[in-house]
This record gives C-alpha cells, structure tokens and sequence, in this order.
C-alpha cells in the first residue's frame, strides 16, 4: 500500500504545504523572527515545524487560533495535556484564586497536601512529591530508584521517552543500522553532549518481551537497579500491553529486586482516573505524572510506595525552586477533583470511541492499511496493517501517508500534534461536532489519497 500510494501522498503534501503558507503568513513572518532569537524560532525543539511552526495566540474550549487568525479544532492540545480543554472556567478560577493570594512561597500550601491525598487515591500510592515537569519527575525517580535498590543500572525500553535527562536520552528514536539484536538492543544515545560513558548506566529491552527481559535481568540483575517504562507507550503512536506482560514485568522486577517506575506522564488521569496503572491493574514501585494532571500550568509528581518514598528522608535529594507552587496546585486540584469527574471520564470515553471508530471505518471503506487505537481521551491512527507492538514494528509504518495527512488536517482546521509518534488528545470541550468534524475531513482524506 505503502508504495502504491507514495506518488499520491507526495503529490498533496505538496499541494497541502503550498495552501498551508497561503494561510499562514504572519506564522511565517514571525518565525523569521524567532529564529534570531530562539534555536528553531521555538522554545522545545519539539515544536519545531517544517515548513515552519504554528504560532498560536488563544485557546477556548476546544479550540486554538493561531497568528493569522485561523480557529483550529485542537487535538494537540499542548502534547496531550490539554484534557480540561483550554480557558476551562474552573481552572480559570483556580488560577485567578492563585494570582490573588500569591503564586509562589517555596513553602507548602494545604492546596498542596490535598492533591498528594487525591493522586494517593487514584494510584494508589504511599506518598508523593511534585515537580515542575514530566523530566523532574523522572530524574528524580530514576535516582530515588537506583538508592533504594543500592544498583546502578536504569533498564529502559527501546524506542521510549521519559524526558531530557541523560540517563534516559538513549534509544529514544534510533535507527536500525546504529540499534543492534532485537532480543538485546544497543543504548544509542539521543542527544550530542551526553558523556559516553553513561552508556554503560543504561540498559535497553524491547516492549512486550518478557523472555528478552528475564534473559537480561538473569544476566545483569545484579547491577541493574531500576526499570523505567510507559506501561502503555504513547511516543510511539499508541502499543498497548500484551495481556500478562505488565504482571510479568513486575514478577521480574520483584524477583531481581529492580524498582519498577511507570512513566504515566501521558497515561496517568487520562485513559483512566487512576491512569494504565489503575486500568491495567499492576502496581509500580513509582509513577511519574505530569502534563494533564496540571490542567495546564507546569506540574510533574513521582509517588510510590513509603519504603521507598521515604528514602528521600535518608539522604536522596528531590528539590526544587517550584515545587508545590500554588498556582500549579490550585489550578491541579480544581483538575482532579472538580472537571476530570467520573461523567468526565465517561464523555471523554464516549467521544474517543466515535472518533476512532469513524477514523476506523474510513480506513476501511477507501481500503488504507491502518488502524485507529481507542484509549479514552487518547487515541491515535498507525498507518500499518496491525497493530503495534514494540519499536522496531514502527519502522514499518507508512510514513508518507502521515505526512500528508497532518497538512491536510491543518488546512481544514484540524490541529494535530506533529509527528507519526504522536498521538490525538480530547477534552471535555469537545462535542459531537468537534469529533464529527476530525472523521469527515479524515475520510475526505483517504477518498482523495486513494482516488
Ligand atoms: C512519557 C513521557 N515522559 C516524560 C516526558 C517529559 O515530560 P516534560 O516534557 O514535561 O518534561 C514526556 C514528554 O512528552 C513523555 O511523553
């Protein structure tokens, strides 16, 4: 398919990005701009954008308007932070509440208090401490990780992303010439700058291989301290877990003593209120939350069990400047306990079910190899005929029609994340309408790209 299609999609990708720069010329101009003041004119290199980035100026409900004045349905929805939808009026109050009363003390607030309590009950976790961010978060569970086992080694799944850490910076995206055997991958760093010799520090298994990893820890179980992994990977499009692998997992981590840290960065309060962790029914030795727990302002949290949680009163450090601040806590409290409520979840899951089955049914009616995955307010098409697995499966996925598909999207105000690795986030202000919308110019899509 792949191949039948590539002069097709080559030829509205070309198309598309010609109509996408008729539309947005203030976009272009003002990166012309930011590119003298700013590497890639942005402020995360992940919101680079070719021919050049978006600029956006508002958000309302479950929309965006970028710089020309475009209104877009938002599926980005800030890499999938977005659940509350934007100007969400109880966060809003939240967020005024903090403005009024101070927005930063570096001293504990009760605010702060009754969101540990609430992210306990939905992760059922012992204790927690917060950050400002998805890579805070996962530093300092790596090291807590790492002292409370007395070893060394982080273990990370091939193809993951858990942040711009170094000891997490290795096989986030390589290629397969530089990545080595499937069963025992190489740790190919992401980044330049990252000392060599931390290689050696982090070791690499592929996703939903249990024997891959029992052989390794068999091997290394010795040095190898903790386990960090998104027990549903959202980097990569969306891989569910095979069934029995997250118990086997945790087996072998209990077995080798290695500290299981789930990275729920993505996955926490939004596939469920309790995240993969609650729906999949496996309990981490730590969770990392960030993005949609915040409900909008810079938040991240690692919890985990008190035995291990409690080590950070014997000698390891999790600081920081900004931790606990109250705007982030209001703004997530009001998140938590007043807009993502059970009627929440259920509209979030109504609305992620019709969208992936009406993508689903294009797919199907225009005879394009792919597949709609359906997780709640998260969701994703994977231009493959199966579903995925692990990493290496990725690499087979079509990326041409992806491509394609994203301008044609945006030239029909439909805004989605940038990037085959992605995947779509709903909000509570989305409607009918919103989704009805995404599955008609998607449809209209295939019809085209097959035509
Ligand atoms: C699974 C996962 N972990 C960690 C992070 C890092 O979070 P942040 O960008 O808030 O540092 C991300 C960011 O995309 C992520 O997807």
């Amino acid at each position: 398919m792949a191949q039948k299609l590539a002069g097709r999609t080559e030829e509205i990708q070309a198309q598309e990005i010609k109509r996408y720069e008729e539309r947005t010329p203030k976009s272009k101009a003002l990166f012309d701009r930011a590119e003298a003041s700013m590497p890639f004119g942005v402020s995360s290199s992940f919101q680079a954008g070719d021919p050049y980035p978006l600029y956006l100026t508002e958000g309302h409900g479950s929309k965006v308007t970028d710089i020309d004045g475009n209104e877009l349905i938002d599926y980005h929805n800030g890499f999938g932070t977005m659940v509350v939808g934007h100007a969400h009026p109880k966060v809003r109050a939240a967020i005024e509440e903090a403005a009024a009363t101070g927005t930063h003390f570096a001293a504990t607030t009760e605010a702060a208090v009754e969101l540990a309590e609430e992210i306990k009950r939905r992760f059922g976790v012992e204790k927690v401490r917060f950050t400002n961010s998805g890579t805070e978060a996962t530093m300092d569970a790596v090291r807590l990780g790492r002292a409370a086992s007395g070893k060394d080694v982080l273990l990370k799944i091939e193809g993951s992303y858990h942040g711009h850490h170094d000891a997490v910076m290795y096989s986030v995206i390589p290629t397969m010439d530089s990545s080595g055997p499937n069963e025992r991958p190489w740790s190919v760093p992401f980044s330049r700058g990252i000392p060599k010799e931390t290689a050696d520090s982090t070791m690499i298994v592929p996703f939903n291989d249990a024997p891959a990893l029992e052989s390794l820890l068999e091997e290394h179980g010795d040095r190898i301290g903790a386990m960090i992994m998104e027990p549903v990977m959202m980097n990569i499009g969306i891989v569910v877990p095979l069934p029995g692998y997250l118990e086997r997992v945790r087996e072998l981590c209990d077995k080798h003593s290695v500290v299981l840290i789930f990275d729920e960065v993505k996955t926490g309060v939004t596939i469920s209120p309790g995240g993969a962790t609650s729906l999949y029914g496996v309990q981490p030795d730590l969770v990392c939350l960030a993005k949609a727990v915040g409900g909008g302002t810079p938040l991240g949290a690692f919890a985990g069990k008190a035995a291990i949680m409690d080590e950070i009163e014997s000698g390891v450090a999790a600081l920081g400047t900004f931790n606990g601040n109250p705007l982030s806590m209001k703004a997530a409290l009001a998140t938590l306990t007043e807009v993502l409520t059970d009627d929440a979840y259920n509209l979030l899951a109504k609305l992620g079910t019709r969208l992936a089955h009406g993508c689903q049914k294009a797919l199907e009616e225009y005879g394009i190899e792919g597949h709609a995955t359906d997780l709640g307010c998260k969701g994703s098409i994977t231009f493959r005929d199966k579903p995925l697995e692990r990493y290496r499966d990725f690499q087979e996925v079509d990326d041409s029609l992806f491509e394609a598909f994203w301008y044609w999207m945006i030239n029909r105000g439909v805004y989605q994340t940038p990037g085959k690795e992605e995947q779509w986030t709903i909000s509570v202000q989305h409607s009918e309408d919103d989704i009805d919308r995404f599955v008609d110019v998607f449809a209209d899509y295939c019809r085209t790209v097959t035509s």
